[in-house]
């Protein structure tokens, strides 16, 4: 077994990959965990939502609209819910051509891939969190898996032990940090299995970051960027809380956060700050 979340925390600060490097690849697929990894990610991250059989499934939004063809495919089942859709549905579903027509990050128009792998996206599945979690241990991996917000939807009671057990049933719990902004979600993890490390999502800054920490029992602090507080930063890391922010697209800003003791970014183009923190990293570490 390689590295694992601790260790990874210890020793650099981590590149990783938004929903995977989707600039580049569908997002929250295995072909964007698959260009993360290719480009030198330390560690993906990925959207959780539980669909109508109670299979917990990797996609962000709470319908299937912008990113399959769902409303092709099933016009009557207007507003597309995923937790409307059983698996076998959802895997009949194209995951990936939303992204070949669109091109969300201009990154096919800019050059960066080429005409077969934008024509491979074509049919991309979505995932199973089973299957995301399988690829990632096999790959001797690291991932940040986010719970969505399942309030008022079917599930909110039990996703949050379901991932966990999850988790400690494939032995996946060092190389997985569970996120949510669902705080109540975290508690219920670390109830369920002391061992997987958790992560609040936090999207205003609140008064005191640290005893929010204690009292969730969270190992990490994921601030967006907005919500960010350079002082926060050191009393966290002080009381052993490393800090990763999202989402930093830029090189510049990347490295200034890292000479400021952020432990790591969540990025879209992980293949473009992999070069640019580089040689920092290797200074700061
Ligand atoms: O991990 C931070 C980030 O993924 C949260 O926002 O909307 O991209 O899931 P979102
Ligand atoms: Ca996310």
């Amino acid at each position: 077994m390689g590295i694992n979340i601790a260790e990874a925390l210890d020793s650099g600060y981590l590149n990783i990959a938004h929903r995977g490097a989707r600039s580049v690849a569908p997002e929250n697929t295995i072909a964007a965990a698959r260009k993360a990894l290719a480009a030198g990610a330390d560690m993906w991250e990925l959207d959780v939502r539980l669909n109508l059989d109670g299979c917990l499934v990797v996609v962000h939004d709470e319908t299937l609209v912008r990113t399959s063809d769902v409303a092709v495919r099933f016009p009557g089942r207007s507003p597309w819910q995923v937790n409307d859709f059983r698996l076998d549905e959802l895997k009949s579903l194209d995951f990936g051509s939303w992204f070949s027509s669109s091109d969300p990050f201009k990154q096919i128009a800019g050059g960066y891939l080429n005409p077969s792998e934008v024509e491979d996206y074509r049919g991309e599945p979505i995932p199973t969190l089973e299957e995301a979690l399988i690829f990632t241990a096999e790959h001797d991996w690291l991932v940040n898996v986010e719970i969505k917000d399942l309030s008022g939807l079917p599930g909110d009671d039990d996703v949050a032990e379901k991932v966990a057990g999850l988790i400690g049933s494939l032995g996946l719990w060092e190389r997985v940090i569970i996120s949510s902004f669902n705080f109540r979600y975290l508690i219920i993890v670390k109830k369920a299995d002391p061992r997987i490390m958790t992560g609040p999502l936090v999207k205003s800054p609140p008064t005191d970051p640290v005893a929010l920490m204690s009292d969730i029992g969270a190992s990490t602090y994921h601030p967006a960027t907005r919500a960010l507080r350079l002082s926060h930063v050191k009393r966290l890391a002080e009381s052993g809380f490393p800090v990763l922010t999202w989402v930093v697209n830029s090189p510049r800003t990347a490295r200034f956060l890292l000479r400021h003791g952020i432990a790591g970014v969540f990025t879209d183009f992980p293949q473009k700050l992999e070069a640019a923190i580089e040689a920092d990293r290797r200074q700061a570490f």
